[in-house]
């Protein structure tokens, strides 16, 4: 969507993954702090983003969208004015139904007003998600909010969430600056690598503006291995996904905070040319030795040696597979090394542990007038 946002994908937290209903004030706060503190902030994370459950079960009396007075009795404007003095953005969420998943009021046919009152609050980012529907085709419920939105003369940053059910990469960049592929993520491997899979086939659509979103990060949540998650992080950074953490970063271990500050990978995914890498290659008993790869600024590569597999894999990329040409003389560092390899000419192999990923920038070298 051309609103001057996402010109590269969008870095944050969202509350859902961890607390799912569980969330208050306190909470969000304090994972604000959190932000600063931990330095994530400093890296990029600065949408602090309330999934569902924040509102009451029905609008008031003048038909307006209402803060659970319970767990939001300050309101969300006052939150969203603590968030701002930290430099850091809020997020909220509605759903283009009559009901959130969770059965709080949803926006369609209120999409005016609920845009004024988001705008009215200082919201900066809106999450909007496909639950109690009518059955009214996505194509129709989501234009609507980015017109709302649009009317308010606030600058808001607009997720589509439907869950890839109407293959929203072949029309939502116009709608949107990010639309979810696929439906919900868990915290298990098998979620994460068939979530990861789904998200590449629409790899040509993503760009500077909107971005193909294979859900949020579960990275520290328990349910995956540190091999699984570095996992995770990497490939979902080389796919140009949005990166929004989805764990309590109030208590993170030293290794989930390891994995989410890589300032290498982030960079990546930040990247300024903004191209979604792709599976490039997979062998092995199902397909399960693979070469992830795709371009960044500066004429560079960026790759990812993924061991799918339930063994130690010797796992090799060669030039004419990743798109270089055979010839080709690179520099090769090492992401999660944090390491120079040196130069190397026509292919790229390492021993990858089960489950786990290495990821390298490779940067030609000129040619010199010899080799010409
Ligand atoms: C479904 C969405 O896909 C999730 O990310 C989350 O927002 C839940 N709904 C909330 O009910």
């Amino acid at each position: 969507l051309n609103n001057g946002l996402a010109l590269t994908p969008q870095m944050g937290w969202n509350s859902w993954n961890f607390f799912a209903c569980a969330i208050n004030e306190t909470v969000i706060k304090e994972t604000a702090d959190a932000l600063i503190s931990t330095g994530l902030a400093d890296l990029g994370y600065i949408f602090v983003n309330i999934d569902d459950c924040w509102s009451t079960v029905s609008r008031n009396g003048k038909g307006a969208l209402v803060p659970d007075p319970k767990d939001f009795p300050s309101g969300i404007k006052a939150l969203a004015d603590y968030i701002h003095e930290k430099g850091l953005k809020l997020g909220i969420y509605s759903d283009a139904g009559m009901f959130t998943c969770q059965v709080r009021p949803g926006s369609l046919y209120h999409e005016n007003g609920d845009a004024q009152l988001f705008a009215s609050w200082g919201v900066d980012y809106l999450k909007y998600d496909n639950c109690y529907n009518l059955g009214i085709e996505p194509k129709k419920r989501y234009p609507p909010m980015r017109e709302a939105l649009n009317a308010t003369g606030r600058t808001i940053f607009y997720s589509l969430c439907e869950w890839g059910e109407d293959d929203p990469a072949l029309w939502a960049g116009r709608v949107g600056n990010s639309w979810r592929t696929t439906q919900d993520i868990n915290d298990s491997w098998a979620s994460m690598t068939t979530i990861a899979d789904l998200n590449d086939k629409w790899a040509a659509y993503a760009g500077p503006g909107g971005w193909n979103d294979p859900d949020m990060l579960e990275v520290g949540n328990g349910g995956m291995t540190f091999e699984e998650y570095r996992a995770h992080f990497s490939i979902w950074s080389l796919m140009k996904a949005p990166l929004l953490i989805g764990c309590d970063v109030r208590n993170m271990t030293a290794e989930t905070l390891e994995i989410l500050s890589n300032k290498e990978v982030i960079a990546v995914n930040q990247d300024p040319l903004g191209i979604q890498g792709r599976k490039v290659s997979a062998e092995g008993s199902d397909y399960c030795s693979q070469v992830w790869a795709g371009p960044l600024s500066g004429n560079r590569m960026v790759v990812a040696l993924w061991n799918r597999c339930s063994e130690p894999v010797t796992i090799k990329a060669k030039w004419e597979t990743i798109g270089l040409h055979s010839s080709a003389s690179v520099l090769m560092r090492d992401l999660w090394k944090h390491e120079d390899l040196g130069n190397i000419d026509g292919f790229f192999e390492a021993i990858i542990a089960s489950h786990d990923c290495g990821m390298y920038i490779l940067t030609p070298l000129a040619l010199s007038n010899a080799a010409i």
